[in-house]
């Protein structure tokens, strides 16, 4: 029987255009989805829109529409640009559908009937941008300490989710799963910021504002947010429902893929309530930095925001996904910059990957007529050691992505095209040639074929495109998993192009850091 593997992005919330942050977080969750699909798993991604709250509220209403007017707007554009990106999600949930609504009402009266959640008073300092309330000692300077923005003394009738109640189990369930929580350190930092200073009930309810689930049995209350939000992992299935088919098949969830703005809610929380709900929790919550510019963050006010779309349109979306896999280190933000941008696309893609396909496909072409040579198994030294190379590559790869250690994954395939690379001047075939030595400048061929097709199977699930591009310069299907690299070397006297484009054009750096820094500039 096939595995099953369900993956999540954050709903989003449609308050705005999503930014390279926002995309970010789809890629990467469409990464892996495709990386599991092509181990040939049943793979079942979902994605979706955070339609409720104050925010959109008034963000509906400064644009003179209705709440539902204006997300059904964004959730429209939202789903353009995933097109765009050609993201592979299986459902996307918007918390304004209805199956939704119900459930999460459903599931509110349930707690309320556990005890899990009573009604009390709340008072607090409300950060209206993040929906959040802070107490007094969380305030950094008085302000919000996510965002850094002003916060407003409020005061409401509420409902609370007893957290204390939970607390023991939580810590351990992080004990006793050590791969909970990934990176390690982020379960640390919940631990010591939140936990052990003793988690405050959560407040639930609002009555502050109404575009939001009513609260079934009382509904001048509005289910606050982040309960309605984080049960779309559960409700999206069919959880609660008439049809658990769904549910059935994929709970608990493999991973959920979530920025570091949101750790919290889903590192303790979100456990929290389906420990209430007892249910199984996911097995693996994976926590991502940030994308930053130079002068911090991403804002409108600061002019230093890009956009997916426009990197795209100018560069192509492998270029786009390329950069910001491999540029996300594991332990700390990344700073977006036109010159790295540039950069990478220029060394990465056009010079190392670009070259080696092109030299490639010319030499098999100049002196074997385009077929690929048969394996005559290792000739020398050099084709032994690019053997050893291409299984530390896939292996490394793959335990990367094991680890969750994404940009190293993919410098472990980089660390093969430049392997490779260097092969051709090791074994200097236009001497070979010259020297008329057939069975090694065969061999070299052979294996300049098979560690492309390497490369172009283990960049799949990120550059599909050039994934297929490269495939075909070499006279191969496309219809490749990973399967394939237990068989690398054997072709069908495949016959490569005869004239091969260039996958990546070399950009003039210059020209490309003055366009990117323009689109930066102007929104
Ligand atoms: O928080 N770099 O929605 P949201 C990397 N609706 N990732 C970034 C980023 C950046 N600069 N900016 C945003 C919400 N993100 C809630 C989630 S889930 C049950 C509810 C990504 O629209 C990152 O993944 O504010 C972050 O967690 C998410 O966008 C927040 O999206
Ligand atoms: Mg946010």
């Amino acid at each position: 029987m096939k595995k099953n593997f369900y993956i999540t992005t954050p709903i989003y919330y449609p308050s705005g255009r999503y930014h390279i942050g926002t995309a970010y977080t789809e890629i990467l969750t469409d990464s892996l989805k495709r990386y599991h699909k092509m181990h040939g798993e049943d793979t079942f991604m979902l994605t979706g829109t955070d339609e409720h709250g104050q925010k959109i509220q008034d963000k509906a209403k400064e644009e003179g529409l209705s709440p539902k007017e204006y997300v059904d707007l964004q959730a429209q554009k939202a789903k353009e640009l995933w097109k765009l990106m050609k993201i592979d999600y299986d459902k996307y949930i918007r918390t304004t559908d209805e199956y939704h609504e119900k459930t999460v009402q459903w599931i509110f009266e349930r707690f309320l009937k556990q005890g899990d959640i009573y009604l009390g008073e709340y008072e607090g300092w409300y950060c209206k941008p993040c929906e959040s309330y802070w107490t007094e000692s969380q305030l950094v300077d008085g302000k919000c300490p996510d965002c850094n923005r002003a916060v407003k003394l409020m005061k409401e009738e509420a409902y609370f989710f007893n957290m204390k109640k939970y607390t023991d189990k939580l810590l351990d369930y992080y004990e006793k799963h050590p791969d909970f929580i990934k990176p390690d350190y982020r379960k640390t930092e919940m631990i010591n910021n939140f936990i052990k200073p003793g988690l405050e009930d959560l407040c639930v309810t609002r009555t502050s504002f109404d575009w939001g689930i009513k609260v079934l049995s009382n509904p001048k209350h509005v289910v606050y947010v982040w309960l309605d939000a984080l049960t779309n992992y559960i409700t999206a299935l069919g959880y609660g429902q008439e049809d658990t088919s769904l549910f059935e098949k994929y709970w608990p969830a493999n991973i959920h893929i979530v920025g570091k703005d949101i750790a919290r809610f889903h590192l303790i929380y979100w456990p929290i309530f389906l420990m209430a709900l007892d249910l199984p929790l996911p097995e693996h919550i994976y926590v991502h930095n940030f994308i930053m510019m130079k002068d911090g963050k991403m804002s409108k006010s600061k002019g230093n925001t890009i956009y997916p779309e426009q990197l795209i349109e100018r560069y192509g979306l492998d270029a786009t996904k390329y950069y910001l896999l491999r540029e996300m280190p594991n332990n700390q933000d990344e700073i977006f910059t036109p010159e790295d941008f540039v950069s990478r696309y220029n060394s990465d893609l056009c010079n190392d990957l670009g070259n080696l396909l092109n030299r490639t496909i010319s030499m098999i072409n100049k002196y074997f007529d385009g077929i690929i040579p048969n394996y005559k198994g290792i000739v020398n030294q050099v084709d032994k050691d690019l053997e050893e190379s291409v299984k530390v590559s896939v292996s490394n790869n793959k335990e990367f992505i094991d680890k969750f250690e994404f940009s190293n994954a993919i410098q472990s395939i980089w660390n093969l095209v430049s392997r490779t690379n260097k092969y051709i001047d090791e074994v200097e075939p236009w001497v070979l040639s010259k020297d008329n030595k057939i069975e090694e400048l065969s061999s070299a061929m052979n294996h300049l074929a098979s560690s492309l097709k390497v490369i172009a199977i283990l960049i799949r699930p990120f550059m599909l495109e050039t994934s297929n591009k490269i495939l075909k310069q070499l006279g191969l299907n496309n219809n490749v998993s990973f399967e394939d690299l237990n068989n690398i070397y054997s072709f069908d006297n495949n016959k490569v192009i005869e004239k091969g484009e260039p996958i990546f054009l070399r950009l003039d750096t210059e020209t490309e850091i003055e366009y990117i820094k323009e689109l930066m500039n102007n929104h």
